[in-house]
């Protein structure tokens, strides 16, 4: 599929964005060619800046022409290498479609382009009082358009859901070029397949999304945030189940292993938290509404719950600061793992109550196959991300050992009824594991959906599906 993008190519690319807007210097590309996928780059031959949906198109139809990959690069935080450009090809950047369109405060809604940073859109629509509450960890710096091009969840989609629960309607160009809009910008819809809900999770492989209606809630003013410190991790899970059967939803249920508490305070400035040695995880834990006494009862309630179990004395934020700088600490795990050691990270997810037995599994192993890995994540949703550290791991245990531990992981993951991806999405690290969730009739059924969207097989190509299939 890797062919080279000849003068009269990019003629022709310059032609439609302007020249300045079409890259071919080592630099950019290097840029481009990576996300926050481990170490992996894997440069375009040619970045692309183009300016609007019209524009994507017709770099679209000469991408078909000349039957060149297109790879799709939002703000590259992502986690399971959607945005690398493989083949090579087009690294076609939505930079420059970053405006918010409208905030339609009449019908809590705001229309947006794909490159806002999801934080910018949360902090902008806020100043109307509406709320954005999908909260990846990269908020920072992520993209709304990659967050729907992978169904990002992060901390609070416990209580407020995913991505794919606040889109309503995009505008896409297909891979074949023409522009269309998925659905209607209603709060329900029963009408006709859904193909808002297909490009949502689709990783840039049926679409490129140009533009993004979103449901907003109204804002809701107070939340209390505690830090539970268990002397068992074990046991922190099985507290996180028996949160919900004692009646409550937190808006965010948080579980860090030790080693992910300790690193992250480390790399973060400015978080005091003291942890006694025997302390072998934490769960962090909000709720939020309107009613601040209604909230301290709830709180009580999630306290009594904990006291069954062997804890630490509770950490309750007081103040903003301490609340940012718990959360800033929480956020900055997957950095402070990846500027640790080597490793690779997977995004298991089982239904909640089996959270212990996966993260009892996953130590046995991490054993047997002779890794170390440190656990974190959204326990309330079930989705621990598991992050296997090199550590003094010789290179040839990493290559070949590792990976077998990793199918393993996802083998007992699947028959806990869960799956390989919460909220990373598949990409190209996890494509080859595909089989373990899905039978090849399941496999197949997707490629024809993709076969039928992109016919030249020009987006993305070499993501999600097994190379076998
Ligand atoms: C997090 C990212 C890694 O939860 O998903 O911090
Ligand atoms: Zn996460």
């Amino acid at each position: 599929m890797t062919m080279q993008i000849t003068p009269e190519i990019l003629q022709k690319l310059q032609n439609i964005v302007g020249t300045t807007f079409v890259f071919t210097d080592d630099e950019t590309r290097n840029q481009y060619g990576h996300d926050e996928t481990e170490d992996y780059v894997f440069p375009p031959s040619v970045v692309v800046k183009p300016a609007s949906a019209q524009e994507i198109s017709e770099i679209i139809k000469v991408a078909n022409e000349y039957k060149i990959p297109v790879v799709p690069i939002g703000g590259r935080t992502g986690l399971s290498g959607g945005a690398l450009s493989i083949h090579q090809g087009i690294g076609l950047s939505t930079d420059r479609l970053n405006k918010i369109i409208e905030i339609d405060e009449k019908n809590l809604q705001v229309i947006t382009e794909p490159a806002v940073i999801t934080q910018v859109l949360q902090d902008t629509v806020l100043e109307k009082s509406l709320f954005y509450p999908v909260d990846p960890s990269s908020r920072g710096s992520c993209f709304i358009g990659g967050n729907v091009a992978e169904n990002a969840g992060g901390a609070r989609a416990v209580k407020y859901g995913v991505t794919k629960d606040y889109v309503l309607n995009l505008e896409v160009v297909l891979p074949t070029g023409e522009i269309i809009w998925t659905g209607a910008n209603t709060l329900k819809n029963s009408t006709g397949y859904n193909l808002t809900q297909l490009m949502v999770g689709s990783e840039g492989t049926l679409g490129i999304i140009t533009k993004i209606v979103l449901k907003l809630l109204p804002k809701n003013s107070h939340n209390v945030l505690m830090l539970v410190p268990f002397y068992k991790a074990e046991q922190a899970c099985e507290a996180v189940s028996a949160i919900f059967r004692a009646g409550i939803v937190p808006s965010a249920l948080e579980f860090m292993e030790r080693d992910a508490i300790d690193w992250a305070i480390k790399f973060i400035e400015g978080v005091n938290v003291d942890i006694k040695p025997e302390i072998q995880a934490h769960l962090l834990i909000e709720v939020d509404g309107n009613y601040p006494e209604i909230l301290m009862l709830e709180a009580e309630k999630i306290m009594t719950v904990v006291e069954g179990f062997q804890i630490d004395e509770i950490l309750f934020a007081d103040t903003e600061d301490q609340k940012n700088a718990l959360w800033r600490m929480r956020r900055g795990v997957a950095e402070a793992v990846k500027s640790n050691s080597v490793y690779k990270e997977e995004d298991t997810v089982v239904p909640r109550y089996e959270l212990p037995t996966l993260l009892k599994g996953i130590k046995e192993i991490g054993d047997k196959y002779g890794f170390k890995s440190v656990c974190y994540g959204h326990a309330g949703d079930g989705n621990l991300h598991v992050n296997i550290i090199k550590a003094d791991m010789t290179d040839d245990n990493w290559k070949t050992e590792v990976p077998k531990g990793i199918r393993e992981i996802f083998e007992l993951t699947v028959a806990l009824k869960g799956t390989l991806s919460g909220e990373h999405g598949i990409g190209y690290v996890q494509k080859n594991f595909m089989d373990i969730a899905f039978s090849t009739l399941q496999l197949q059924l997707m490629k024809n959906i993709k076969q039928v969207f992109d016919p030249n097989n020009i987006l993305n190509p070499g993501k999600i599906f097994p190379d076998n299939i």
